[in-house]
């Protein structure tokens, strides 16, 4: 999706100040449109993230015959068509970059009358699916993928779905979703356990769309033909964006930042827990509920880090933070090790080999290990890096070069418009100076 190519050049900067709101929650995004694409009547969407992920999954629903209308920045307006609504599209339904996106829609479009495609970009095209197709597929579905259980996926359409009950082999909230999602179309009860709690929108947002279902952390239950009635969601900040910026202002000296009415949901914060523990100066203010979820705003200051290990136990609650905890670990006093994240290797790349392979080019001494690093804190240099095409690696590394020694030039950055549209606008308003387009020599 994202063709043109864009480098970074993020240059010691700092101190960081001032106030900001970083964009809508990604994988609340996703869901939204969903459920307010499936519900009978119109559903307004607020604070949607205007990213290539989420964009290319109201796209998928637009070419099933839902009506999506934005109108202004962050907003739509979608004219929900009913479960059992949405029209066959007529050609490949393309995901892009979003592993949400495709492995949600999985299980959506296994209950369906039609066949459909789901194809998605490089990175997309390398991740697995076979974890969403075995569930599925015990489920009644007929899925077919490309080698190894690659994408592009054929959903063969009309199955007789049944329902499930189902233990998480990882700790995987798109599986959990998927499975949840062909439960609307399954005859009988589905339940979906999981040793590791995951997060929970896709539960919370079916109850808030009228459908009945019972979940606990670890646990989720719901049973077919129900219907979801169109609804108000209110799509708080998404603390993975808001996280470079936590890690940004604890390490760069004299530094305050103020992130406005970010979401705080318990299985998305292990990052904010993490830095706590590291000795990071984060403070919550006026903690309130916004369209069911807790946000507040978070105060950031400096102060000094020092490593530590990542309990296991916190590793599902920061999945997507790991890019940001390496920086900080890299500034850190000591040794930070993190262990039971073997996933990191199969998200938009492998996170644990391009993030060692960019921080020792930096400098930073790092030992790999097959589920996670230990990172030895220091100095970081300047130097030339890669982000794999990964956002969050780009966006991790143009916050190692406000404190490197010299600048750092990030290969490969266009895809933080899936996640992070703004996001060098933003970050140079409170004191980055990260250009763009510069050549880069890796
Ligand atoms: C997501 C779940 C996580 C996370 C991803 C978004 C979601 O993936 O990494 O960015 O919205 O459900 P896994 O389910 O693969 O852990």
């Amino acid at each position: 999706m994202t063709t043109e190519r864009i480098d970074w050049i993020s240059h010691p900067a700092g101190p960081l100040g001032g106030e900001l709101t970083v964009p809508g929650d990604k994988s609340i995004s996703h869901r939204a449109i969903m459920l307010a694409a499936l519900a009978e009547g119109t559903s307004n969407i607020e604070g949607f993230l205007e990213g290539e992920d989420t964009r290319a999954t109201a796209r998928i629903f637009t070419d099933m015959g839902v009506r999506i209308e934005a109108p202004s920045a962050s907003r739509r307006v979608v004219h929900g068509v009913g479960l059992h609504g949405l029209h066959a599209p007529r050609a490949s339904l393309d995901c892009g970059n979003a592993g949400t996106g495709m492995r949600l829609l999985t299980g959506l479009l296994a209950g369906q009358a039609f066949d459909s495609t789901l194809s998605g970009d490089e990175s997309l095209s390398k991740r697995p699916m076979r974890r969403v197709i075995e569930p599925l597929s015990a489920m009644g579905a007929t899925i077919e993928s490309g080698a190894g259980g690659l994408p592009p996926l054929h959903i063969r359409g009309g199955a007789n779905l049944r329902g499930i009950d189902y233990e998480l082999p990882v700790a995987s909230a798109q599986v959990k979703s998927a499975i949840l999602l062909a439960g609307l179309y399954a005859s009988g009860e589905t339940e979906v356990r999981e040793a590791h709690p995951t997060r929970d929108y896709t539960e919370r947002m079916l109850a808030a769309f009228g459908w009945p279902i019972a979940f606990e952390p670890g646990r989720a239950r719901l049973s077919g033909g129900h219907r979801l009635r169109a609804t108000e969601v209110v799509v708080p900040s998404d603390f993975s964006s808001a996280a470079f910026f936590l890690v940004a202002a604890s390490i760069v000296p004299g530094s305050r930042l103020l992130l406005r009415a970010v979401g705080l949901n318990p299985r998305r914060t292990g990052l904010l827990q993490v830095l706590r523990l590291m000795g990071a100066d984060i403070r919550e203010h006026a903690a309130r509920e916004q369209g069911g979820e807790r946000v507040a705003d978070l105060e950031v200051r400096h102060a000094p880090l020092h490593g530590i290990d990542v309990p296991v136990d916190f590793v599902p609650d920061m999945i997507d933070e790991f890019p940001a905890l390496f920086v900080a670990a890299s500034v850190a006093q000591g040794a930070t090790r993190v262990s039971g994240a073997a996933e990191l290797r199969v998200k938009e790349s492998d996170r644990i080999a391009v993030m060692a392979q960019g921080l020792r080019r930096l400098g930073v001494a790092i030992d790999e290990t097959p589920d996670g690093a230990a990172i030895h804190g220091g100095a970081v240099g300047g130097g030339d890096v890669d982000s794999g095409g990964d956002h969050r690696i780009a966006m991790g590394f143009a916050v190692a070069g406000l404190v490197a020694r010299g600048a750092v030039r990030i290969a490969d950055c266009a895809n933080v418009a899936t996640s992070f549209p703004g996001f060098t606008e933003l970050a140079n308003g409170c004191g980055f100076a990260l250009t763009a387009n510069a050549p880069s020599t890796t």
